[in-house]
């Protein structure tokens, strides 16, 4: 199993934000998350990477077997994790060329990814710094892709990019999942990526518990036909 979290509660602040979580996945697979605005979906992501100010009440989290509870982030790292932010930082003084070179020591896989990802322009430039939306998930994919991370926790990957740009990430996304065999967990709101990456599994969350499991794209039709009402009062089989 690639990741198991057993009844995991989280605060952050002194406020309960994760209740009682329960999850498992296995390797190679791409799960979507879904949920209202602040349901916890980020949170989750951020407790998963373990970052500070997210403290786990109850419960444990397993990647590959290992308990990562109190592990630091760059020890899971090491395990294959990567984050892909919802709202991520510049790096003042640091050139993405130079970080790209630190994650990545071939350079003809920079030079092909970077144009993949027409940003061979904002190699020069400090990372993410006064980059468009756009251009900061971009980079930010372009990055993840570099490190060789084995499970990507990628956070709305298509928010703020326009629909031909979203087609270039999801596609450099999927051939990166695909061919190298990787996984990933995507938190999206708009449903755009549904189109690029091969999802077998999606849940719902909502006020910091998981609703709902079932097929992503069906999912997401009925979020956008009826709202998370529906996921509310929902009494289907598969409801958690
Ligand atoms: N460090 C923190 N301190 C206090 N409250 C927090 C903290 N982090 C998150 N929260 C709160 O926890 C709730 C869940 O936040 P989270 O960012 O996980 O939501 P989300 O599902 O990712 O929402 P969105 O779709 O808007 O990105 C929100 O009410 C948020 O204000
Ligand atoms: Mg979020």
């Amino acid at each position: 199993m690639l990741l198991e979290i057993k009844n995991l509660s989280v605060q952050a602040s002194g406020k309960t934000i994760l209740k009682d979580i329960n999850l498992s996945m296995e390797k190679e697979q791409v799960l979507i998350l879904f949920g209202p605005n602040g349901s916890g979906k980020s949170t989750l992501i951020k407790t998963i990477m373990g970052f500070s100010g997210y403290e786990i009440s109850q419960g444990e989290i397993f990647v590959n077997g290992e308990k990562i509870n109190d592990l630091p982030i760059e020890e899971r790292v090491k395990l294959g994790l990567g984050i892909m932010y919802q709202h991520p930082p510049a790096i003042r003084g640091v050139k993405l060329a130079s970080l790209a070179s630190f994650l990545c020591k071939n350079e003809n896989v920079i030079n092909e990814l970077s144009s993949k990802l027409s940003l061979e322009n904002h190699l020069k430039r400090d990372v993410n710094l006064s980059f468009s939306g756009g251009e900061m998930k971009r980079s930010e994919l372009f990055q993840l892709i570099l490190q060789g991370s084995d499970f990507l926790l990628l956070d709305e990957p298509e928010s703020g990019v326009d629909i031909e740009n979203i087609s270039i990430m999801g596609k450099a996304l999927n051939s990166y999942l695909e061919q190298k065999g990787k996984s990933a967990l995507i938190i999206t709101h708009t449903g755009y990526i549904l189109d690029y990456i091969k999802a077998k599994s999606g849940c719902v969350m909502m006020d910091g518990r998981f609703w709902c499991v079932g097929e992503p794209k069906e999912m997401f039709e009925s979020i956008k036909k009826s709202g998370y009402q529906t996921c509310k009062e929902c009494q289907c089989p598969q409801k958690k």
